[in-house]
């Protein structure tokens, strides 16, 4: 039945590949506990925001420059977030770092994916193609995706969901991208967001546990 679903909120700021990975998911059913309700950027003409309307979702764009704050930017989300009764909101590429206020309001309530495997290259700094970047720049020869539950503490969340990619020899921070993209991220955020939706996942002493 469609009225026991969560309301689900992305939050993004480019090209929205994760967007679409939750999109396609929960027309497969992979997510059924969940419908997404609205996508808000923060960057004006986000091509997530394309890849929302096709799929008539509601979209919103707050834009940081019209706010005199970062205080103020936020709350105009929280505004836009509670007045639509959103259950889950999930960053899906959003470059914003969220401040303690906000993740206080939605705790436990905030899914991030992150492109490598935390505690590995996370934290301030590390995002988007400067995670591979560092990762290719170490040697290290197994990376991966996380999805984690978004605290105070930039990528510091409990981990809920965790996948392994190989890194290979002649690999670019682009194609290990793309690599990590397709064998972990848009598999394990649909899953994470199945998972928490159903509320199969517990969240105890800074950790989770599987709740089934
Ligand atoms: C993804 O790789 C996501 O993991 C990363 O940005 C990309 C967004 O791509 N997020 C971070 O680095 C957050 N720290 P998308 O817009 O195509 O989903």
């Amino acid at each position: 039945m469609n009225t026991d679903k969560k309301n689900i909120a992305v939050l993004v700021s480019g090209g929205g590949t994760n967007l679409q990975a939750l999109i396609d998911a929960e027309k497969s059913g992979i997510i059924k506990s969940g419908k997404i309700k609205l996508v808000i950027s923060n960057k004006d003409g986000a091509f997530a925001l394309e890849r929302a309307k096709k799929a008539e979702i509601d979209t919103y764009t707050v834009l940081k420059k019209n706010f005199s704050s970062h205080a103020e930017f936020e709350s105009e989300i929280i505004r836009i977030l509670d007045e639509n009764e959103i259950d889950l909101i999930v960053l899906a590429g959003f470059m914003s770092i969220l401040s303690e206020n906000f993740t206080t309001h939605y705790k436990n309530k905030i899914l991030n994916v992150h492109p490598s495997l935390i505690p590995s290259f996370c934290g301030e700094g590390f995002y988007g193609l400067h995670v591979h970047e560092a990762a290719l720049k170490k040697g290290v020869k197994v990376t991966g995706a996380t999805v984690h539950i978004v605290n105070e503490i930039p990528d510091g969340g409990p981990i809920v969901m965790q996948r392994a990619v190989y890194i290979e020899e002649n690999d670019t921070p682009e194609v290990l991208q793309k690599r990590v993209m397709e064998q972990a991220e848009w598999k394990i955020l649909p899953e994470s967001v199945e998972l928490m939706c159903s509320g199969k996942i517990k969240i105890e002493n800074g950790r989770t546990y599987r709740n089934e």
